[in-house]
């Protein structure tokens, strides 16, 4: 029942190009699917557009203060940070923070470890980054290698 940061970075921190991921990886998505499904999944608005549907087999959370959302089966929208943590508090399951770096930035309190996949590019062009410092305080207990060359560090708080 533990928050969980679970992100893929470029070798400059970047995470996203014009509102979408700026590679496109199978192995990270499946070890991300891997790693998520059966907990919840936090994100914010403009990291949902990025999803065709919910993403599957999880509860998806969704952080926006629009106020014309649909509901979908699955989802549950919110409109603020404490909302969020009012909810993790009820919940029998990880709540992975999956991004965007708003969302990041919003919950670098509250995060108790870090899945971090490194991805071997340096995006052109990239704009949007992680929040500087966020793996301060955290420190490596385990890696593993992925295909095409992505190694995935998982981090524990250690203060
Ligand atoms: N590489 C990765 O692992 C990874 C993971 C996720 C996303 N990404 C990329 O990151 C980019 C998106 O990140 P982003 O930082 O621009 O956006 P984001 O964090 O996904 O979403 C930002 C939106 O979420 C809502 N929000 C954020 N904080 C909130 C709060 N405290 N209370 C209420 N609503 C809140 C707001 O929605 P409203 O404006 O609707 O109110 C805000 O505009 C995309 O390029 C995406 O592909 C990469």
């Amino acid at each position: 029942m533990a928050i969980i940061g679970i992100v893929a970075v470029d070798r400059n921190g970047a995470i996203g190009k014009g509102g979408h991921l700026p590679w496109h990886y199978s192995a990270d998505l499946k070890f991300f699917k891997q790693q998520t499904t059966g907990n919840a999944c936090l994100m914010g608005y403009r990291t949902w557009l990025t999803l065709k549907k919910p993403l599957p087999g999880r509860l998806n959370v969704v952080l926006t203060r629009r106020a014309d959302t649909e509901p979908r089966e699955s989802v549950v929208w919110l409109r603020d940070r404490q909302s969020a943590l009012s909810l993790k508090n009820y919940l029998k399951c990880d709540l992975f923070v999956i991004g965007g770096a708003q969302v990041f930035g919003a919950f670098l309190e509250e995060i108790e470890r870090w899945v971090v996949t490194e991805v071997p590019l340096a995006v052109e062009g990239a704009d949007t980054f992680m929040p500087a410092g966020f793996l301060e305080g955290f420190s490596a207990y385990d890696t593993r290698r992925l295909e095409d060359d992505l190694k995935v560090t998982f981090y524990e708080r250690t203060r």
